[in-house]
């Protein structure tokens, strides 16, 4: 993961409108998200890590918090959980509004609407349609924050979700901007990329801010009004009055009440038994796994040295945290999750639970019955868990010094 400067400032080029006029002090920050894509939380598989909605609830309390959209990355119930999990938690943590983002809006509008009963603020979008000519969601809101007043349009880059009715955007955002009393700030929370805020920015000077998403990236101020807060809860940016970028780093302490709603949402995981329901049963990449009990007898020497390595005990380290039923965790912490003769949970298939010789090797059960032998050299499969999120300085030479057999 690349490091940037705990605090990027950037300088307030100030009022050449009324948009733009600089606001008054006693007004609480404005912090803006967006794009968490699924993350809740760090992985923890390596330190230091950024993200997460304990940091980030430490980070914004007492100020105004902004959604941007996107709370996940691909649909399914583990989508669904996360949403409910990020409204409730947002709630509580002073957020106003959330533009629906092409993301969000594949889990349908019906299960956003009713999801959004758990959240304290409005989702939004100017643009979003149910039926032809009818929005799927209040255009904008309205908040009041230190005696100053702010609508907050939302609108989703029609491009982002060709098979969703989503209205022209330009079009939206006037006549969500329509109507507004004086001395209201207009914010634009737009799930699109630069060029098109940057269009934006330019058609309607009115806007006091417009944030954006640009899916898969590090924050970006373009300029005291156009800026993103980078993707995957890493980072937040405040308005406070010029645009900052806050990292999530390592070190803001945990905020107690977003502990609690992992907490819940991980207590869900086990409830619903998504481990079982989100295991996609492909066939075995091989012949079927065998488990490394069967592999000691022939190749001693590499079953002894893979005994003493922390491979062995990879699912132990989910298993600390509650997480040894997260479909988002074992992928990388066992042998074969998603196929089908592969790992099912810790209790059913405990010769699987584990890093072991066929995670790197492939599925070897036709190798026991003299069938085909299974790779002879499988460097090539480190990539697949030791990757930039979970292990960023991984070299191959070094690291397999470490379980050479
Ligand atoms: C009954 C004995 C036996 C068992 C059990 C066994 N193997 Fe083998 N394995 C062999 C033999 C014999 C070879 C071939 C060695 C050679 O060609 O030099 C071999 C070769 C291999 C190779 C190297 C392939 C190559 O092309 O050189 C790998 C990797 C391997 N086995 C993995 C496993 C795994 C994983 C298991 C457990 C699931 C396992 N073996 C179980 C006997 C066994
Ligand atoms: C299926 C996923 C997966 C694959 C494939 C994989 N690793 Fe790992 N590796 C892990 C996990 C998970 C851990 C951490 C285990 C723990 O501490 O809980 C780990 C830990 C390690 C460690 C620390 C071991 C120790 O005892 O200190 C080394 C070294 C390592 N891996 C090297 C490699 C190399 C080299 C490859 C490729 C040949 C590889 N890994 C392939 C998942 C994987
Ligand atoms: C893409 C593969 C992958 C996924 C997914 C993954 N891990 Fe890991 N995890 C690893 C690897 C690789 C290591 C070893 C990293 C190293 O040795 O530096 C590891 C190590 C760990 C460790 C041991 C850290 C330590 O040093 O003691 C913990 C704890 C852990 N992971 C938790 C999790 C949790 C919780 C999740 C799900 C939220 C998760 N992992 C998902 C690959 C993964
Ligand atoms: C973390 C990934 C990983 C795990 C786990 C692992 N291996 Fe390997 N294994 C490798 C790699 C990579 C090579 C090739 C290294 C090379 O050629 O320098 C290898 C080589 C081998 C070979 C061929 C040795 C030779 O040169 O003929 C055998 C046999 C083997 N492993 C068996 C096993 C068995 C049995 C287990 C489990 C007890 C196991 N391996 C666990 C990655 C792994």
């Amino acid at each position: 993961m690349r490091r940037l400067p705990i605090l990027i400032l950037v300088a307030a080029a100030c009022a050449q409108g009324p948009a733009e006029a600089p606001l008054p002090a006693g007004v609480p920050a404005l912090y803006f998200a967006g794009d968490e894509l699924g993350y809740l939380e760090p992985c923890g598989c390596t330190r230091p890590q950024l993200g997460g909605l304990e940091r980030k609830g430490t980070t914004v309390a007492g100020g105004v918090l902004l959604e941007g959209g996107n709370l996940i990355d691909r649909p399914g119930r583990l989508a669904e959980l996360k949403v409910e999990t990020f409204l409730a938690a947002l709630s509580e943590i002073g957020c106003r509004a959330m533009n629906v983002g092409e993301r969000d809006l594949a889990l349908g509008i019906d299960f956003l609407r009713s999801a959004a009963g758990l959240a304290s603020f409005p989702l939004i979008s100017a643009n979003i349609l149910a039926a032809p000519g009818k929005l799927a969601f209040a255009p904008f809101a309205e908040f009041e924050a230190g005696g100053e007043r702010f609508r907050v349009v939302g609108a989703l880059d029609p491009a982002l979700a060709p098979a969703a009715a989503v209205g022209e955007t330009e079009a939206a955002v006037r006549a969500a901007l329509a109507g507004m009393a004086p001395n209201t700030r207009a914010l634009l929370l737009f799930c699109g990329a630069e060029p098109g805020a940057v269009r934006l920015a330019a058609a309607f000077p009115e806007l006091h801010a417009v944030c954006f998403a640009k899916s898969g990236g590090e924050p970006l101020v373009r300029s005291p009004r156009i800026f993103s807060p980078g993707d995957r809860s890493r980072w937040v940016i405040r308005l406070a009055p010029a645009p900052e970028v806050l990292e999530m780093a390592e070190g803001i302490p945990g905020h107690a009440g977003m502990r609690a709603a992992l907490a819940t949402y991980v207590r869900r995981l086990a409830e619903e038994d998504l481990l079982h329901r989100m295991n996609a049963r492909a066939p075995p990449s091989g012949s079927g796994y065998a488990g490394d009990e069967a592999c000691a007898d022939c190749h001693l020497g590499a079953w002894r040295t893979h005994e003493g390595t922390r491979h062995r005990r990879a699912i132990a380290s989910l298993a600390k945290t509650g997480r040894e039923i997260d479909p988002d965790c074992v992928g990388c912490h066992v042998i074969g999750y998603g196929e089908r003769t592969g790992f099912l949970s810790v209790d059913e298939t405990p010769q699987l639970a584990m890093v072991g010789c066929e995670a790197c090797h492939g599925a070897a059960a036709d190798h026991l019955r003299g069938g085909a032998k299974p790779a002879k050299d499988p460097r090539a499969s480190c990539r697949d868990c030791h990757n930039a999120d979970t292990d960023p300085h991984f070299v191959f030479e070094t690291r397999w010094e470490r379980i050479r057999h």
